[in-house]
């Protein structure tokens, strides 16, 4: 059989699970590839660090130049995180002539138009099915699966860590606790604030736009609340109402005043039915629920993070690589070319939805009065008021109001107001709610 040469720049999480996959089962990837993916080179920073997987002598080097200079290598798995030196390596392997293969959103959603542009004029291709979601096929359903399709909406859980922590609070466990055990699984970021701050997430959802709507979406514009706002009490405020608070990242397809599309992004925690798909989505897992014309509804759901559901998706990639199927779709899918964007995004203050809001307040008479009256000021209808009695005096008590539908922008100038109220302690947390 022919070979291809592969080289694996980065053996940490998921570099580890892409080499065991190429040593352990090299006759799977054969009988699908029609040729055997020889795994040449591996590079890391620190030679004695522990791989958890047997590699054969000479392949693991600390030099990334014998990766990047062996003509003979072909495509080379780019699984470092980060910004950069993940740039700079990833324009040199193009350069070189080789194709690459990422997980790293973070630098797709960041230097996207860059990397594809130089891909194009290079004549290579970059594919990142393991950038989103994982071991979940998102990004091969809707860059071809759906293409006879408008999608309309695009809800997604795409951090695995904040899941995690979430689904541990569900059960009573303690915030940092979960975070620092997701740190253990392997599937934080470096940086586990990009994960509970809504970043990772808003990177991922740039991506998805990207492909599914035509729209170049800068990931910072993308407004973004993540858990670390969350207290503990709002779990169990919305435990009792009947919901689940997931981060969800939401793009929607919605028309403008002028009769043009418009799409509604945001990443925001968001209390949703219990018992509804999204809401029992639990632990590390990520699901996308999509709407699109003419298929309907689809919901996509599976690992999100992790050594070997991501491995499977940077193989798969490899594979499609080999045979030159990613250069095919690569071209015609023209990511992140300069054609004029086909949606542009909607202003987030008119998106519509229902909301929860919790202020801490004094016990005083006429506290609720002022409270639901700043709802009134805003034209904004409450739907139900939840509040216990205090454990001991003089303490400020939580006090929950859910709101029908309204604006983004009403909802956020009415919390403004009641921030502002002598009877409110702090800024009042505001979720999204998802019947
Ligand atoms: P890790 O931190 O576990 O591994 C990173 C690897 O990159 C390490 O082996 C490290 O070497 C190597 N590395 C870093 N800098 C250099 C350098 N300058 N030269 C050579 N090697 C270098 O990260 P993950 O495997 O978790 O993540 C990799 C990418 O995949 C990230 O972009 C992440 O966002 C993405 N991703 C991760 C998922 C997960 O579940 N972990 C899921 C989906 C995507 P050394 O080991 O010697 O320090
Ligand atoms: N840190 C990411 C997550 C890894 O938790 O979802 C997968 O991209």
């Amino acid at each position: 059989m022919e070979k291809t040469k592969v080289g694996i720049i980065g053996l940490g999480t998921v570099g580890s699970g892409v080499a065991k996959l190429l040593l352990d089962h090299g006759d799977r990837t054969a009988r699908h590839a029609g040729r055997v993916l020889w795994l040449e080179k591996a590079a890391v920073r620190d030679l004695a660090k522990p791989r958890g997987c047997d590699l054969p002598d000479g392949i693991l080097t600390d030099n990334v130049d014998q990766v990047i200079d062996d003509p003979e290598i072909e495509v080379v798995a780019q699984l470092i995180g980060g910004i950069e030196p993940a740039r700079t390596l990833m324009l040199r392997l193009l350069k070189a002539g080789k194709d690459v293969v990422t997980a790293n959103k973070a630098l797709l959603a960041e230097h996207g138009p860059e990397i594809f542009d130089a891909a194009r004029e290079l004549g290579r291709s970059v594919a990142f099915e393991a950038s989103v979601a994982g071991g979940i096929p998102i990004i091969a359903n809707i860059g071809q699966c759906l293409s006879a399709n408008q999608i309309t909406s695009l809800h997604g859980i795409l951090n695995g860590t904040s899941n995690f922590i979430l689904s541990k609070m569900h059960d009573g466990d303690d915030y940092a606790a979960a975070v620092s055990e997701a740190q253990r699984l392997g599937f934080a970021e470096t940086d586990p604030a990009m994960d509970v701050d809504g970043t990772d997430a808003a990177q991922k959802l740039a991506i998805l736009a990207h492909l599914a709507f035509g729209a170049r979406v800068d990931w910072g514009d993308i407004p973004r609340t993540g858990i670390d706002t969350l207290d503990v009490v709002d779990v169990r405020f919305a435990q009792e109402m009947g919901y689940k608070i997931k981060l969800l990242a939401v793009a929607d397809l919605v028309e403008s005043v002028s009769g043009q599309g418009g799409l509604e992004l945001h990443v925001s925690p968001t209390l949703v039915r219990a018992g509804s798909p999204l809401a029992e989505v639990s632990g590390p897992f990520n699901a996308v629920r999509v709407d699109a014309d003419a298929v309907g509804r689809l919901l996509f759901y599976g690992p999100g993070a992790g050594q070997m559901p991501t491995a499977s998706a940077v193989v798969a990639d490899l594979i499609d690589t080999a045979v030159g199927r990613t250069k095919l779709t690569f071209q015609t899918l023209e990511l992140w070319s300069n054609r004029a964007a086909r949606v542009s995004a909607a202003a987030y203050a008119g998106a519509r939805g229902r909301f929860y809001f919790r202020a801490m307040v004094d016990d005083h008479p006429g506290v609720l009065a002022k409270v639901t009256q700043a709802f009134g000021d805003h034209d904004i209808s409450i739907a139900s008021v939840l509040q216990h009695e205090a454990t001991s005096q003089g303490d400020p008590l939580p006090l929950v109001v859910m709101t029908h539908e309204t604006t983004e922008g009403a909802a956020a100038r009415a919390c403004q107001e009641i921030t502002r109220l002598d009877c409110v302690r702090t800024e009042p947390v505001r979720m999204w709610v998802r019947d």
